[in-house]
């Protein structure tokens, strides 16, 4: 048994190598290596699986896991600029790929009462990544 939860940041990010040429950056991420970075208004989908309960009808308390959630990821990433306001992304680039196994480590082992079972973040209607720990 699956149930999904969606929850929405919005975040900045930027994609620039730091051991590459300005002009090999441009080449390599065209307008996402702009100094400033833009934003996105991410929306994640959060699977968790488990056992239904026959006496509450749930897998999990969806209450908890939006507690967890909101602890664990929004209040880290919302309104943040992903390269510079932290470290996640220290070494790498904040693609949606790596940002959705970024918060995999975060939430892995740490939900109420249930196991993640697949994330995926949208970083546009047309955009999605998904991850399953593996
Ligand atoms: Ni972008």
């Amino acid at each position: 048994m699956l149930i999904t939860r969606r929850f929405r940041f919005s975040a900045a990010h930027r994609y620039y190598d730091e051991s590459l040429s300005p002009e090999e950056n441009r080449r390599l991420f065209a307008k996402c290596a702009g100094a400033h970075g833009h934003g996105h208004n991410y929306v994640l989908d959060v699977t968790v699986s488990g056992p239904l309960d026959p006496r509450t009808g749930m897998i999990v308390n969806l209450k908890d896991l939006k507690a967890s959630v909101n602890d664990l990821v929004i209040e880290r990433y919302d309104f943040k600029h992903l390269n510079f306001d932290l470290d996640d992304f220290k070494g790498t680039q904040p693609t949606c790929e790596q940002i959705v196994v970024t918060i995999w480590k975060l939430l892995d082992g740490k939900l109420p009462g249930c196991e993640l079972a697949r994330l995926r973040l949208y970083e546009s209607d047309d955009l999605f990544a998904e991850y399953e720990g593996r």
